[in-house]
């Protein structure tokens, strides 16, 4: 198995899709590697493309305060990547194909990482890791087993800035994962 620096090193060399042609950056992930909690998002934006660093415009700055109210930190307990590492342009979603090409550096991720929790970032990171039948309106905020971890989504914090009435339920939904991570991680609070 590749150890973490080999992994970013290989990722920073990706071709595997066409992304490749019109990325400024590679978006690997950021966070603690011991972390126990594991944030997926879709893919860079404008601004994460520019700084090679996921959830660092608007929407990245609501995911901030998001997580400061369960005392989660990007710097401190928690690791963030993303579905696709390169940004599609104009922030389209990403195709199939450019998921599929993707997902085997996030699988990567996943087993060094090995964390207990994974919080899907809105409905492409939820149907891609949790199954093709989810839908986001229904089912953000429930647990799903894959094997002894637990999987949840919130609604994508751009969607949050889209449609602040959904930020109630989100309230409830990071009050359900502070739950857990309390009964179940041993050094994330
Ligand atoms: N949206 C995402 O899904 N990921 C990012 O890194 C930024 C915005």
């Amino acid at each position: 198995m590749l150890s973490w620096e080999e992994l970013e090193a290989a990722c920073q060399n990706c071709k595997k899709c066409a992304l490749y042609e019109t990325r400024s950056n590679i978006v690997f992930g950021v966070g603690s590697r011991e972390a126990e909690v594991l944030f997926v998002g879709e893919g860079p934006g404008e601004q994460e493309d520019i700084k090679g660093e996921p959830f660092v415009g608007r929407a990245g700055q609501l995911l901030d305060n998001m997580l400061k109210i369960i005392d989660l930190s990007r710097t401190e307990n928690i690791y963030i990547a993303n579905i696709v590492k390169c940004r599609p342009p104009k922030n389209r979603d990403p195709l199939n194909s450019e998921r599929d090409a993707c997902l085997d550096w996030l699988r990567a991720q996943y087993l060094l990482l090995r964390p207990k929790i994974v919080v899907c970032l809105g409905r492409i990171a939820a149907t891609a890791l949790i199954g093709g039948d989810f839908k986001i309106t229904r089912d953000h905020g429930k647990w799903f087993d894959k094997d002894g971890v637990k999987f949840m989504a919130l609604y994508h914090p751009a969607a949050l800035l889209r449609d602040p009435h959904r930020k109630p339920d989100t309230f409830v939904d990071l009050k359900e994962l502070q739950r857990v991570i309390k009964e179940i991680c041993t050094h994330t609070l």
